[in-house]
């Protein structure tokens, strides 16, 4: 009793302690901590939370240590840290949580070696986002990952990879959004958008012109002003208008001669002072080669310098560069002002990321949508697909692992998804591999999709084999891959390990033969003319397979168009060679003028050059028609009108591409798009604002957009080679910015 009684004595003055301490506590906050109070602006927030830091805080906020695998000689990193790709301890005092970084666009990255068990939902390849052409399905990716990282303790996320294909060869396309500024600008903006929703820090990257991997640390790429501002650095001007990102991540090569990391252009001048643009830059992992030239060229934190880095710049020297004046304390001020000012705005303070529970099925089913409306559908001869699947009775499925799953792209983005690799032991085993196949296995589910059918597998190894397999069954499904990841280019188009063979022969012994593409960029298909159907699934990701059976069978009618130029071979590039790519020395510099602001289509247009799909293109089960194109100039806003109809048998999406030549150039820019999905025989009429910059010149004595006056050529259509009669359009020159 006497304990009993003791005890609940005790309870209550503990209880009433804690109730008077919490309530003093409350009551202190706002005094104490006033940064924490949600109805002020970031802005205001981060200026009240300065005030409180030490410079020994400050230096604290600009460098964070590399989380991922580490060597034993390494020095160890603060205890608190989730393994993954960066790492700041907490500033416990005021509250200040610690920063946890993950890559990446695809998906909360890990590999095996960093956390050990953990897995993602890895989302489709970029392009496949991208292709959708439907800001909501990049919105609701990005809010996918972004609260599995939140989920998983991650504040801030690498993710947001916006560079151009310039170079069908890059390794890295895969992470990135095609080749045209709008689409990826607003593609991967609202991609950010989604992320940030969720409390997690974006970081656009890689900032800029970092389109290759040959070379990528030491190449100066070389292109003139106007040039960039219409086409990569627009990608990401509209991607950071859009998404709001709290970093920006800058790149590993040169620009003109100076780091990216240490480039006044980019970061000074385009990025802050231009686009007033508020949050912080990163650095890349061992993008950083000095203290005080970095410091003032706008560089704000720099990542993983124990590891990466020659030095760590952002201690010592920085130090030292303070007291010899060369770097004033108002930087460091305000580089310590813009991290503070992008956790506030992401909210990060007031929802801080933690252990949480995560909806698989959910997440599952947004990776597989997003395949679903972003696949592409190249070529469909006599209409074979969709299949009639309650009528099969024998399928082959040729290739690719089939069998096991679907390849993933190698690098610092790559995802563990549940069930580990469905394929180990590919090489190359360690970085960048390994090489990846997530376990969404088409073999099962295209069984599932015709459960009466004999459904057989065949590695492909073996062409006879499989042709063999292919001559007896209805229909010939061959997987063909070729994998692509950070750190390298591929040597050319090609496909790898004999597959255009195997393809050959098992369209030539069944012309009912699907080619299904694992890929991160176009490569040359030199049996296209032999095969029935092509379907392009990129690294399709998560639940692939069902989203491949899916479309296969027709319960999803594809509506994925192409976010990239499809080029026949390299002589059609501007740089046919790409020298040092897959070994050798890399050149120094590498020409971006070439081509300067005609970058896909508009390169294949100035050029008159037919590539093997345009931009923009894609197929459907079903047909629509487009017209009525009307455009309408009010008050500075252009609107293009257009009537699209579904006039075929099936409900389906498509998507309307309004393109503009402006006055004195001679190819077209995509200046405004909108998916429709319509029912058979729907009509809708589509109201599709142009985007201002894209009617403009970059005219780089005023710093600024200008549209100049005079007859504006519209066209909309299916592809950019697939429009409508055009409508000239006077628009009145604005010679403003
Ligand atoms: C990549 C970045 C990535 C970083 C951290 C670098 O090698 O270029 O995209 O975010 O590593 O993993």
């Amino acid at each position: 009793m006497k304990r009993k009684a003791g005890n609940a004595l005790r309870c209550a003055i503990v209880l009433g302690l804690a109730g008077w301490m919490g309530l003093a506590m409350a009551q202190q906050a706002p005094a104490a901590h006033p940064w924490s109070d949600a109805k002020l602006s970031p802005d205001q927030r981060a200026d009240l939370l300065l005030k409180q830091l030490t410079q020994d805080d400050k230096f604290h906020l600009i460098r964070s240590y590399f989380a991922g695998p580490r060597k034993p000689e390494d020095k160890p990193v603060p205890p608190g840290y989730i393994g993954s790709a960066g790492y700041i301890p907490a500033i416990e005092r005021l509250g200040i949580p610690a920063i946890q970084e993950s890559d990446a666009g695809l998906g909360v990255a890990s590999s095996e070696r960093m956390r050990p068990g953990d897995y993602a939902t890895p989302l489709p390849a970029g392009p496949v986002t991208a292709a959708t052409w439907d800001p909501k399905a990049a919105f609701r990716g990005g809010a996918m990952i972004g609260g599995e990282a939140h989920a998983k303790g991650f504040n801030v996320l690498l993710a947001g990879g916006t560079n151009l294909m310039r170079e069908p060869r890059n390794g890295r396309n895969f992470e990135y959004a095609g080749e045209d500024p709008l689409l990826a600008g607003t593609m991967v903006g609202e991609a950010i958008r989604g992320i940030e929703s969720q409390h997690v820090v974006s970081t656009i990257k890689h900032f800029a012109l970092n389109d290759q991997e040959t070379g990528r640390t030491t190449v100066d790429v070389r292109i003139g002003e106007q040039a960039m501002r219409e086409s990569d650095l627009l990608a990401f001007e509209l991607a950071i208008e859009r998404g709001k990102p709290g970093s920006v991540m800058c790149s590993y090569n040169k620009l003109n001669g100076d780091w990216a990391c240490e480039n006044d252009y980019l970061l000074n001048q385009v990025l802050k002072r231009d686009w007033k643009y508020p949050g912080f830059v990163m650095s890349d992992w061992g993008g950083v080669h000095s203290a005080a030239k970095a410091v003032n060229a706008g560089l704000d934190q720099e990542s993983a310098a124990e590891i990466f880095d020659k030095q760590i710049y952002f201690d010592a020297p920085l130090r030292d560069a303070l007291a010899k004046g060369e770097v004033k304390q108002s930087r460091v001020d305000d580089m310590t002002r813009r991290i503070l000012r992008s956790f506030f705005a992401a909210g990060v303070f007031e929802h801080p990321a933690k252990k949480a529970p995560i909806d698989e099925k959910a997440n599952l089913a947004v990776a597989r949508e997003t395949l679903e409306a972003g696949a592409v559908l190249l070529r469909n001869q006599n209409a074979l697909l969709p299949l009639d699947v309650a009528k099969l009775e024998s399928v082959a499925v040729i290739g690719a692992h089939a069998d096991k799953g679907v390849l993933a792209g190698g690098g610092s983005s790559l995802v563990t998804a549940k069930g580990g690799n469905a394929v180990p032991g590919l090489k190359p085993t360690d970085w960048p591999g390994p090489v990846t196949y997530h376990p969404y296995a088409p073999l099962k589910a295209l069984q599932s999709m015709a459960p009466q059918a004999k459904v057989q597998f065949a590695g492909g190894e073996d062409v006879a084999a499989a042709a063999a397999l292919a001559a007896k069954s209805q229909v010939a499904v061959v997987f063909v891959q070729k994998w692509a990841g950070e750190d390298f280019d591929a040597r050319d188009l090609s496909l790898p390990d004999g597959q255009d063979a195997l393809v050959a022969a098992v369209a030539k012994a069944n012309p009912r033969t699907i080619v299904v593409l694992e890929n991160g960029s176009p490569v040359a298909m030199p049996w296209l003319e032999q095969a029935g159907a092509v379907l392009e699934v990129w690294y399709p990701g998560g639940d692939a397979g069902n989203g491949i059976a899916n479309i296969l069978s027709g319960k999803v009618n594809p509506s994925g168009r192409l976010p990239l130029s499809w080029p026949r071979d390299v002589s059609q590039l501007p740089r046919p060679e790409l020298p040092g790519a897959g070994g050798g020395t890399p050149p120094e510099s590498v020409d971006y003028a070439i081509e300067g602001a005609n970058v896909g289509y508009r390169w294949y247009q100035s050029k008159n050059i037919q590539p093997l799909f345009p931009f923009g293109y894609g197929l459907s089960y079903t047909t629509f028609e487009h017209g009525g194109l009307k455009v309408d100039a009010k008050g500075g806003k252009v609107t293009a009108t257009v009537t699209v109809q579904n006039t075929g048998k099936r409900a389906g999406a498509d998507v309307a591409q309004v393109y503009v030549q402006v006055p004195g150039t001679k190819v077209r820019r995509l200046a405004g798009f909108a998916k429709v999905f319509l029912k058979p025989g729907e009509q809708r009429v589509l109201s599709i604002p142009l985007e201002r910059k894209l009617l403009a010149d970059f005219d780089t004595v005023k710093h600024g957009w200008v549209v100049r006056g005079g007859e504006y050529v519209v066209s909309e259509g299916r592809s950019s080679a697939d429009l409508g009669a055009p409508v000239a359009t006077q628009l009145a020159g604005d010679g403003t910015k």
